[in-house]
């Protein structure tokens, strides 16, 4: 009988960049990597592989992809002084957008990988070790990448999965449906075999991943509704959590799913981008703003206690001061429990980087503060409505202090209560006693049986 020779141990570093998406795809890469010898450690220092995951949504994000290229040049100098040899791997959304020029412009850049051929990087690999053949991979196969892929080892109680990918919405701003290419919806089938060896490997709560998630369509279910009930089925699965949505994708089926199904958790992210109208149509967002509002109120209607947060975009072309007080105007009328809050960035060949009236970067500065000054006050007033109640927390590891057990509310706050007993994974009633901006501190409710 002849033993499978086992590589060499290697150390893993990857820095991850951009979205949820981008998180789920680092730990996938992981996977990849791991039968190769790849070990993840949490520090650069001394990485055999370094892998940057890169997003390219606004031009900082993209800049800081090419000083850290600078850095990795010179931890690649220092260990081949020590004869060591080190392979960096540029991936993500800037080496879809581009890999050509990175190759061109970075030679210690060993490869580029886009986000839909990362299953080929044991492939690059080898490549890049004998220094011949093509350096970069940036196809669109999404399917042939998820089929190729290992299977999970998740950590944690919680854990993310892609469903979706791409975008055909094509708004005006984004540089998505650019770097992800066409919309792709896995198959049921697929999707429900990975959630239930999430839920085998002990994670309690799944967040189904999407640019579009709500737009999902895949073989074997009559749409994202039908697949989230088909996931609420699993057991060991307690909690269901899907970004990131498009209003246009909330089908009246989705929202009365929010009334019906328990698992599905009461909070739910919606970008919304502008409160103008005629901002949203220049955005090509597909609805206006008395469409968004009439989504919110009929989802407070099916599940009153749903809380909501979203996404804009300040300094859009043609934003005029009357816009941005439309889009304060419904940040007052909505009230969301959170929210990201952007400055237009101009994104190479996106059709809003041609337009006319550019909006001057002091302008936009002083719509960002004002805009986040009021989404800080709404998320410490949501935070602050919490304190009296009890919720549901799920367990997700010790705090700081000593006895502290820390974990996440169902709207996805961080709540840290003294508990020496409460075991990961674990879902405990909690009182909340304490609130600031970004977290609540509770006690434990004990129930009458357990305190006798
Ligand atoms: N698919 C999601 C989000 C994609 S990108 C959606 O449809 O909403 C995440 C957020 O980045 C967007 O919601 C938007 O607010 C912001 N964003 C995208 N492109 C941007 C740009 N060019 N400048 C500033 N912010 C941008
Ligand atoms: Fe970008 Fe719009 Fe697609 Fe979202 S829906 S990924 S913002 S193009
Ligand atoms: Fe960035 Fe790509 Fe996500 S551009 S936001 S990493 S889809």
């Amino acid at each position: 009988m002849s033993e499978k020779k086992r590589p060499e141990p290697k150390r893993l570093f990857i820095e991850t960049y951009g979205c949820q998406m981008n998180v789920y795809d680092s730990e996938r890469m992981r996977d990849v990597l791991s039968p190769l010898g790849y070990a993840p450690v949490d520090k650069p220092d001394d990485a055999d592989l370094v892998v940057l995951n890169t997003c390219h949504i606004r031009e900082k994000a993209t800049e800081k992809v090419y000083s850290e290229i600078g850095r990795l040049r010179a931890h690649k100098e220092r260990r081949a002084g020590e004869g060591k040899t080190t392979t960096i791997a540029i991936a993500g959304c800037v080496a879809q957008a581009e890999g050509e020029e990175i190759i061109a412009r970075a030679p210690e850049v060993d490869l580029v990988v886009g986000p839909q051929a990362y299953h080929k990087l044991p492939e690059l690999i080898a490549r890049a070790a004998r220094k011949t053949g093509e350096r970069l991979a940036a196809d669109f196969t999404a399917q042939e990448k998820f089929d190729a892929l290992p299977a999970r080892a998740p950590d944690g109680v919680s854990a993310f999965l892609s469903i979706q990918e791409g975008c055909d919405k094509f708004c005006t701003f984004c540089v998505v449906p650019y770097t992800r290419g066409a919309e792709y919806s896995r198959p049921v089938a697929d999707i429900l075999a990975e959630a239930r060896a999430l839920a085998d490997a002990g994670v309690r709560e799944i967040t189904l991943l999407g640019q579009n998630v709500n737009a999902y369509h895949g073989e074997g279910s009559s749409g994202f509704a039908d697949l989230l009930s088909a996931i609420a089925e699993i057991n060991g699965i307690a909690r269901i959590r899907y970004t990131t949505s498009h209003p246009v994708e909330m089908t009246e089926e989705l929202i009365a799913l929010h009334g019906a199904e328990p698992k599905l958790m009461p909070y739910l992210h919606l970008p919304v981008q502008s409160g103008s109208d005629r901002v949203l149509k220049a955005m090509n967002r597909k609805h206006d703003g008395a469409f968004y509002r009439g989504i919110i109120a009929r989802l407070r209607a099916a599940r009153p206690d749903i809380a909501l947060s979203t996404d804009f975009i300040v300094g859009f072309p043609g934003e005029r001061d009357q816009d941005f007080e439309e889009t304060m105007a419904l940040v007052r009328d909505v009230r969301f429990a959170s929210a990201y809050s952007f400055k237009y960035s101009p994104r190479p060949g996106t059709p809003a980087a041609a337009m006319m009236g550019q909006v001057k970067e002091e302008a936009k500065a002083e719509r960002l503060a004002a805009l986040q000054a009021l989404l800080s006050e709404q998320q410490r007033a949501f935070n602050e409505s919490q304190i009296g109640r009890t919720l549901d927390i799920l367990v997700a590891g010790r705090g700081r202090r000593p006895g502290q057990a820390h974990g996440r509310s169902p709207y996805l706050q961080a709540v840290h209560f003294m508990d020496e007993r409460a075991r990961d994974g674990e879902i405990v009633r909690v009182k909340i006693i304490g609130a600031t901006q970004n977290s609540l501190t509770g006690e434990r409710v004990v129930a009458e049986t357990e305190a006798a």
